[in-house]
């Protein structure tokens, strides 16, 4: 595995991220539980220790699955989490980033991950009803109270980033980024690196996209997000399949799996610390894990990049 200093948090982060949105069990089909917690525990036996989940990942199960799992790990591995969005009941979502909220649902994620902190805590996605500028500093009151070590934020445009930095003690930035998703790179990658933050990259592998294991006509159970996901309606799904097997060819070339090479391939952009890559086998994890191992020179990124673009 490979380290990086996570911004200017004083942790060293495995460059390959676990992210338990699917373990959730809710939004990507049916998972078994048991399956989850080996692909954490064959992830954190190759060195991977950071750890993402969020309250909304199942309605709380992702975490209580995580924390399970790393029962006699937590001093080893970097545990972030999210906050902003509850749901009581299902359907039933709302952003909640007052004190008293935040205070809550710090609470109830420490509870569900068995743990007395959490290493990183972010604001799951801007939300102008609640200035950023009170969160921040809501926030760095539970990293006082010794609650929460780092403060995150996800999915913010570069301008609500610097509200937040001007806030507080800002230190991280959850955005998606993959070889098919590249807007980041605009101004929010450049802000980033401006402001000194660790970036997490999620969705590296593009919902399983890249991994090139889809054809024109991909079985997603039922419960799955991806059934309403545009990218996997044809016929724009034709092209993602087309082009996830030319990187697939490339990849082979040196050894990797298409999925290595995306997560690869996310892992050599400047600015960015960690690919966070969705796992919910061991046999994933695993794959996803070895990505570390390579390190692509700059005309395999290219030609990989080029592979990327869309046809048709
Ligand atoms: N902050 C946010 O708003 C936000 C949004 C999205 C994600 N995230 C975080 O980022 C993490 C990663 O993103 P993601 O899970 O949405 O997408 P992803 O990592 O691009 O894709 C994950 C999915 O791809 C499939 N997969 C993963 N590795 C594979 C492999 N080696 N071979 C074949 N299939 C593989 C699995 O689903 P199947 O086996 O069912 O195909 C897995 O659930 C999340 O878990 C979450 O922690 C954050």
């Amino acid at each position: 595995m490979r380290f990086r200093a996570l911004g200017n948090t004083g942790f060293q982060v495995s460059v390959i991220g676990f992210g338990t949105w699917a373990i959730g069990g809710h939004d990507w089909g049916r998972v078994d539980d048991r399956d989850s917690i080996k692909a954490v525990h064959r992830a954190a036996d190759l060195g991977v220790n950071l750890f993402d989940t969020a309250p909304l990942y199942g309605n709380g199960h992702a975490e209580t699955v995580l924390g399970q799992a790393l029962e006699g790990l937590r001093n080893d591995v970097f545990v972030a989490t999210k906050c902003g969005p509850v749901e009581p009941r299902p359907g039933l979502m709302h952003v909640d980033l007052s004190r008293d909220g935040l205070v809550r649902q710090c609470e109830d994620s420490l509870r569900r991950l068995r743990t007395d902190r959490i290493d990183l805590l972010q604001v799951h996605w801007f939300d102008p009803a609640w200035p950023i500028e009170d969160t921040m500093g809501h926030l760095a009151d539970l990293v006082q109270a010794g609650k929460v070590r780092a403060i995150g934020v996800s999915n913010f445009a570069a301008a609500e980033l610097a509200r937040a930095a001007a806030g507080g003690p800002l230190a991280t930035l959850q955005p998606p980024y993959n070889l098919f998703a590249r807007d980041i790179e605009h101004d929010i990658l450049p802000r980033c690196i401006e402001l000194g933050l660790g970036v997490l990259a999620y969705e590296p592998l593009a919902r399983g996209l890249l991994t090139a294991k889809f054809d024109e006509r991909p079985v997603l159970a039922p419960g799955d997000i991806r059934r309403n996901d545009a990218r996997f309606r044809m016929p724009t799904l034709g092209r993602y399949v087309a082009a996830a097997r030319r990187i697939e060819r490339i990849a082979r070339a040196q050894d990797m799996t298409a999925a290595q090479a995306a997560v690869a391939w996310v892992l050599a952009q400047p600015g960015v610390t960690t690919a966070l890559c969705g796992a919910k086998t061991a046999t994933q994890a695993v794959e996803n894990a070895r990505a570390a191992d390579f390190e692509p020179d700059a005309v395999t990124l290219d030609r990989l990049a080029r592979a990327a673009v869309l046809e048709g």
